[in-house]
C-alpha cells in the first residue's frame, strides 16, 4: 500500500529535533497550542534535509543523555550556520554550549524539580512581563558553566550558572530549564515569545484550518473515485470517516462490521452517529453468529485473536467485493502511531503501519488516505468535535478490535457477552456518573472463567465474579491501577451483584503495567 505524504499547507512549520525519551512529543504539542504547525525529527537529520524541509524555526529537546559522553546524540552543527532561529531546551542548551564553543561542566550538583531562576542581565527570551525572579522546572545533572563566545549569560539557578543563553544576532537562544511542563508557570510564555517575536512565526495554525486544508486535499486527491473506510467504532477511524466524508460525501463508503463482541449499545450509537445523523453511506454487517460460531470451543487467547481476526478480513472483503471501483482506504493513523522516540539512536522515522481494525489483507492494492497522521490524539478528540461529532464518541475509551472476545477468559459464548455487557456498562456508568471519565484511560469489567460460593438471601450460590479494571495512563505503553474511591467501588461491586445475574462476586485488579498488561488477553 502506498503512503500518502502529508498535507501541504503554507503555515509555518517549526521542527522540533528529538534527543530521546517523550520530551519532543511534549514540546510538539505545546507549539501548536500556540497555533504553529510542528513536526518531530530524529536528531541524526543533517542540515540539507532541514533546508529541504524550510522550517521557520528549530527546537532542540531535552534528552536523557550527558553532552559530556562520547557517542550521544549531537546536531550536524552545520545547522546552527543555516540562520533559522534555534532555541534549545535543557539537553539541547548544553549540545548549543557545547557544539559552539561553550563549557558544560560534568558531574555537578544537578536540579530535579522546582528551582528557583533569577535574570541576570537583559534578556530577549525572558521578556520584560516574566517576574526577574520565579520557578521553573529542571531536570540535569550535567549544566553550562561558560556561555560560547558572542552568547550572553542572562539568568541562573543556584546549580545552573548560565540557565539561559542567547546569541540575538546568530538567533540562537538556549534555556535550561523545561518550558513546556506546567510545572514552569512562565514557561507557555517563554515558547511564545521564540516562536511568535525571537523566530517571527505566524500564529495561524488552527484546527478549522486542519478542516479545511484536508478536505481541500482529499477532494483533489480522490476526484471523481471512491473510497472506503472500516469503521470500529473507536475515536480515530470515526473522526477520520468524518473528515473524509464531509470532503467526499457519497464517494466514501464505510464499513462497520459487528462482531457481536462490542458493548452494550455500541452498535446502535454506532449506525445512529453515522447511518441517521451524519447521512453516511454505511454497510452494517450484523456478524455476531458468525463470530460465535467460529469461536466455539476455543479458549486459548492467540488462537481466540486470531480466529476474530480472520473473519474480519473475510467479512471485509466480502462486503467490499461489490465495490471493486473503490482505489482509496482510509484509516485513523495518529502522529504518535508514525514516530518512535529518537533515544540514542535516533530512527524517528516511519517505524509501524498501523491498523485500527486489526490487520486488513496485505495484498490490499489501495492508496491509503490518513487525514489524521500529523495529529495527536488530543487534536484528534478537538478535530471530532468540530467536525459535529458527539462527546461519547469523541471522549470515548480504546477498545481493543478484538473487542469483548479478550476480556471473557475462557470460551466466548453469547451467554457470556451478555453478561459482560451488562456488568461493563454499569463500571462505565458509575464512572460517568462521578465525573472521572477524562481521568481514567480505560475502565472496565473482565469475566473470568471461574465460579465461587456465595450466599444470596438463604440460598447459596455458585456463580462468577466480575473483576474491575481501571487504569490511568498517557499512552497505554505504561499504565497505573487507578485510586478509585472505596465507595465508588462498592456501588460498583453492588449494582454489579444485584443487577447481573449469574455474577455473586466482584474483584478490583491492582496491577500495573508492567508487569501486567491492561486487557486480560
Ligand atoms: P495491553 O493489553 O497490551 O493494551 O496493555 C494496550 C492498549 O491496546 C489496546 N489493545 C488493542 N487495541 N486491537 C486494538 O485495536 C487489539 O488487538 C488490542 N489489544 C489491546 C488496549 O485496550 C489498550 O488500550
Amino acid at each position: 500500500m502506498d503512503r500518502d505524504s502529508p498535507p501541504t499547507h503554507d503555515h509555518d512549520t517549526v521542527l522540533v529535533v528529538d534527543f530521546g525519551a517523550q520530551y519532543a512529543q511534549l514540546i510538539a504539542r505545546r507549539v501548536r497550542e500556540l497555533h504553529v504547525f510542528s513536526e518531530i525529527v530524529p536528531h541524526r537529520i543533517t542540515a540539507d534535509e532541514v533546508t529541504a524541509r524550510n522550517p521557520s524555526a528549530i527546537i532542540l529537546s531535552g534528552g536523557p543523555a550527558s553532552v559530556n559522553i562520547e557517542g550521544t546524540p549531537r546536531l550536524d552543527p552545520a545547522i546552527y550556520d543555516l540562520g533559522i532561529p534555534v532555541f534549545g531546551i535543557c539537553y539541547g542548551a548544553q549540545l548549543i554550549a557545547m557544539q559552539l564553543g561553550g563549557t558544560v561542566g560534568r558531574g555537578m550538583a544537578g536540579e530535579y524539580g522546582r528551582a528557583h531562576l533569577t535574570r541576570t542581565a537583559e534578556s530577549s527570551v525572558l521578556h520584560a512581563d516574566i517576574p526577574s525572579e520565579h520557578d521553573v522546572w529542571m531536570s540535569h545533572f550535567d549544566a553550562i558553566t561558560e556561555a560560547p563566545p558572542g552568547f550572553r549569560a542572562t539568568a541562573s539557578t543556584k546549580d545552573a550558572p548560565v540557565a539561559v543563553l542567547e546569541h540575538d544576532e546568530r538567533r540562537i537562544w538556549g534555556v535550561q530549564f523545561h518550558p513546556e511542563v506546567v510545572h514552569s508557570p512562565h514557561g507557555m510564555a517563554v515558547l511564545r515569545t521564540f516562536l511568535h517575536d525571537l523566530a517571527g512565526c505566524s500564529p495561524d495554525w488552527r484546527m478549522s484550518s486542519v478542516i479545511d486544508e484536508q478536505v481541500a486535499s482529499i477532494r483533489a486527491r480522490v476526484g471523481d473515485q471512491r473510497a472506503i473506510c472500516a469503521l470500529s467504532g473507536g475515536v480515530d477511524s470515526s473522526v477520520a470517516a468524518a473528515l473524509v466524508h464531509r470532503a467526499i460525501g457519497h464517494q466514501l463508503t464505510c464499513i462497520y462490521v459487528d462482531t457481536g463482541l462490542m458493548r452494550k449499545g455500541e452498535s446502535d450509537q454506532i449506525v445512529e452517529t453515522y447511518g441517521r445523523n451524519m447521512q453516511l453511506e454505511l454497510i452494517h454487517v450484523d456478524a455476531g453468529d458468525r463470530y460465535f460460531e467460529a469461536l466455539a470451543g476455543v479458549s486459548e487467547p492467540e488462537a481466540k485473536r486470531k480466529i476474530i481476526g480472520e473473519q474480519f478480513i473475510r467479512i471485509f472483503e466480502e462486503h467490499t467485493g461489490g465495490l471493486t471501483d473503490a482505489t482509496f482506504l482510509v484509516q485513523g493513523t495518529l502522529y504518535p502511531d508514525l514516530i518512535e522516540s529518537g533515544g540514542a539512536d535516533g530512527t524517528a522515522d516511519v517505524i509501524k503501519s498501523h491498523h485500527n481494525v486489526g490487520g486488513l489483507p496485505e495484498d490490499m492494492t489501495l492508496e491509503l488516505i490518513e487525514p489524521l497522521r500529523d495529529l495527536f490524539k488530543d487534536e484528534v478528540r478537538a478535530l471530532g468535535s468540530e467536525l459535529g461529532l458527539p462527546d461519547e464518541m469523541v471522549w470515548r475509551q480504546p477498545f481493543p478490535g478484538p473487542g469483548l472476545g479478550v476480556r471473557i477468559i475462557g470460551e466466548v459464548t453469547p451467554e457470556k457477552v451478555a453478561t459482560l455487557q451488562e456488568a461493563d456498562a454499569i463500571v462505565r456508568e458509575e464512572i460517568a456518573w462521578a465525573g472521572l471519565e477524562r481521568e481514567i484511560w480505560q475502565a472496565f469489567a473482565v469475566l473470568p472463567d471461574i465460579r465461587s460460593v456465595g450466599v444470596m438471601g438463604d440460598e447459596r450460590t455458585y456463580g462468577h465474579p466480575i473483576i474491575i479494571r481501571a487504569v490511568t495512563s498517557d499512552d497505554a505503553m505504561t499504565a497505573d491501577w487507578a485510586r478509585l474511591p472505596y465507595d465508588l467501588l462498592e456501588k460498583m461491586s453492588q449494582r454489579i451483584i444485584n443487577e447481573v445475574p449469574g455474577i455473586n462476586r466482584v474483584a478490583y485488579d491492582v496491577t500495573s503495567k508492567p508487569p501486567g498488561t491492561i486487557e486480560w488477553e
